[in-house]
């Protein structure tokens, strides 16, 4: 029975390793981009591309794991609903109300630190905000949502 068991699960932990999600890499760098419109200031950027756009911009870059499954679902998932709350690639398709929005809850969840995601940064140590880091991302997010109008 045990043996069973064990061999069920071998043989779906290999049949799910055929199931490939689609990966969410683009090289284009489109209009709709933050950055194609507004100016991001340059060390902002790369924190957000270091914390943040593996789950909010149209790149991600997927770590070796990322080919094994269950691993590659549960990635997935976070891109595609991170993506669909917050897209950094899709900023200027947002009308004023969202863009000002989406940059007071970029402040919101980093303050209550909801974001970057625990389980991202478990990880990803690199992505991992330090108390400065939080601080500019806050105040930028802050002040950058007053000039839109
Ligand atoms: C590992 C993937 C991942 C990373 C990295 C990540 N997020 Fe998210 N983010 C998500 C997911 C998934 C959601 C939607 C579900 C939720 O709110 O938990 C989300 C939702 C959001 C929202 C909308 C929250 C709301 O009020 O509905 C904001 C704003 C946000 N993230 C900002 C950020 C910022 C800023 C960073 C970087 C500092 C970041 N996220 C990093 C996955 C991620």
């Amino acid at each position: 029975m045990f043996r069973k068991v064990l061999l069920t699960i071998a043989v779906l932990m290999v049949a799910i390793q055929f199931s490939r999600p689609a990966k969410n890499i683009s090289t284009l760098h489109g209009p709709e981009a933050i950055d194609a419109h507004y100016t991001v200031p340059k060390e902002i950027g790369a924190l957000l591309r270091r914390s943040c756009y593996d789950c909010h911009s149209n790149t991600t870059v997927y770590p070796w794991y990322s080919n094994i499954q269950p691993f590659a679902w549960w990635q997935q998932s976070h891109v595609n609903d991170g993506k669909e709350e917050l897209n950094f690639d899709e900023f200027n398709s947002y009308d004023v109300k969202k863009k000002k929005k989406k940059l007071n809850e970029v402040a919101e969840m980093i303050e209550k630190d909801e974001m970057p995601l625990n389980s991202y940064t478990l990880i990803h140590r690199t992505a991992i905000l330090s108390a400065q880091d939080k601080d500019k991302l806050i105040t930028w997010a802050k002040e950058f949502q007053k000039t839109i109008n």
